[in-house]
């Protein structure tokens, strides 16, 4: 296949697509190469921030100010991810998890895809078996704290506002931009290709009429998902009928489907403008004229789509090293392992301790390249002091891994117990679902 012009990250040491990560990820090569932000230029800004963002676990960003500035304003803005159901929900995906839930108590509305079609068509899984493991990916989310209130799961193949929207974004992507985005070939099937719409219409969705319209939206992801944000924040552009220039003292405005809009537009504009034929140029504040300008073109009945927000977290290890995987059942702890399994799971776990007690106490351990150590920064360890105090411990020789995997497997079993009961405990019929 020829890759040249493809916009994925791939060499002999690093693959990082949306249908197959590996090898060693280097993240400041992913940042520079797909144009993501470091988290930490912006962490300072915002408002009490999450675990995973004080430990540079979330660490990368695009456009993630402007759901800081929605978060201290009292703008309606929107949290959004999916899951593919074709295995059982594991450690991984409870990262994605908690960044939903931390975002809806961050007063976001929370939108929760179960993306069965793309288990349908990429795994080619049987679509009863894809709706019950489903299932699954959303009492997990609700037992992790997800709230019915300012909340909407859906089953993407049962989202009619999804697939509509999807069939109309698919009208704006042609064959040579999947091929360079994705690397498809052309033994790739129409569903594969056209699952990319339908995750674009995922991403959109919460800025449809139906749920009030334009607005800010996060998408909390791992780096693979980054091809389908790109061309997601493009369609964003596209399919919508204004687009914005900033332009001294103010927005040169043009219209993607015809000048007549612009003339339309000049009738509601409350600000000083000059009128040319292919474009306004408009004086006033940025935020205020593009803020009147995507309301004029909603009540036109265009989209007026903004540019989605998103976090990147790293990709969790597994537990043996090497990646997640969950044809490797002894590579990651599903959040429905019997907690005693999965306490012996992490026992025989990859550490980043010494040969012999002995090397240790005199070299330290490197809790950087610890999957035990892992464990704990994402999952099992709340507070800072304490999983500081663990890794200078370890690099100080004074901590052996016997001890961490100790620690790590009871915290995981207790987790597990507590979890799998709230799980039994949910009632997915207090939320609005659409299944
Ligand atoms: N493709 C994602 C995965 O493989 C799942 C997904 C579907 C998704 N729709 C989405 C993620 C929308 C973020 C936003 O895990
Ligand atoms: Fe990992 Fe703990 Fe061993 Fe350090 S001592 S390498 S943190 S298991």
């Amino acid at each position: 296949m020829n890759r040249e012009g493809s916009k994925e990250s791939r060499n002999e040491s690093m693959v990082v697509t949306p249908w197959e990560v590996g090898g060693v990820i280097d993240y400041d090569r992913l940042l520079k190469e797909f144009g993501i932000h470091p988290f930490s230029e912006i962490i300072d800004k915002v408002p009490d921030p999450m675990h995973l963002m004080r430990r540079g676990l979330i660490f990368g960003h695009r456009d993630y100010d402007r759901i800081v500035e929605a978060m201290r304003s009292s703008k309606k803005w929107a949290v959004m991810s999916g899951f593919m159901p074709s295995g059982l929900p594991h450690f991984g995906h409870k990262m994605t998890m908690d960044e939903i839930v931390w975002h809806q108590r961050a007063g976001g509305f929370a939108h929760v895809a179960v993306a069965d079609m793309e288990a349908h068509a990429v795994r080619g899984m049987s679509w009863e078996k894809v709706k019950k493991i489903g299932k699954l990916y959303l009492k997990s989310i609700a037992a992790l704290g997800l709230k019915p209130r300012n909340c909407i799961m859906y089953f993407q193949s049962s989202a009619n506002f999804v697939k509509d929207l999807a069939f109309e974004l698919s009208s704006e992507v042609n064959w040579s931009e999947l091929k360079a985005i994705y690397g498809f070939s052309s033994e790739t099937t129409l569903a594969k290709m056209f699952v990319t719409s339908v995750q674009a219409a995922d991403i959109l969705h919460p800025q449809l009429s139906r749920f009030d319209g334009p607005k800010p939206v996060v998408v909390p992801v791992g780096a693979d998902q980054d091809p389908h944000l790109r061309l997601t924040r493009d369609l964003a552009a596209r399919v919508s009928i204004f687009a914005f220039e900033k332009i001294e003292g103010g927005v040169r405005i043009r219209s993607r489907k015809g000048n007549s809009y612009l003339r339309d537009l000049e009738k509601e504009l409350s600000f000083e403008f000059k009128s040319y034929a292919e474009h306004i140029d408009v004086f006033g504040d940025y935020g205020e004229i593009v803020e009147l300008v995507r309301k004029t073109e909603v009540e036109m009945g265009g989209f007026a789509f903004i540019p989605p927000s998103s976090t990147y977290h790293r990709f969790i290890t597994g537990l043996t090293g090497g990646k997640m995987s969950s044809s490797k059942p002894e590579s990651y702890i599903s959040l429905f392992d019997d907690p005693k399994t999965a306490a012996k799971k992490v026992k025989r776990a990859i550490t980043g301790g010494k040969g012999s007690a002995e090397e240790q106490r005199k070299f330290g351990g490197e809790p950087g390249k610890c999957a035990v150590f892992e464990l704990f920064s994402i999952h099992l360890i709340k507070k800072d002091e304490e999983l500081e105090e663990i890794k200078n411990r370890c690099k100080n020789g004074e901590q052996l891994c016997g001890q961490c995997k100790k620690l790590a497997s009871q915290l995981v079993e207790e987790f597990l117990k507590d979890f799998q009961e709230k799980v039994e405990s949910v009632n997915l019929g207090d939320y609005e679902i659409i299944c």
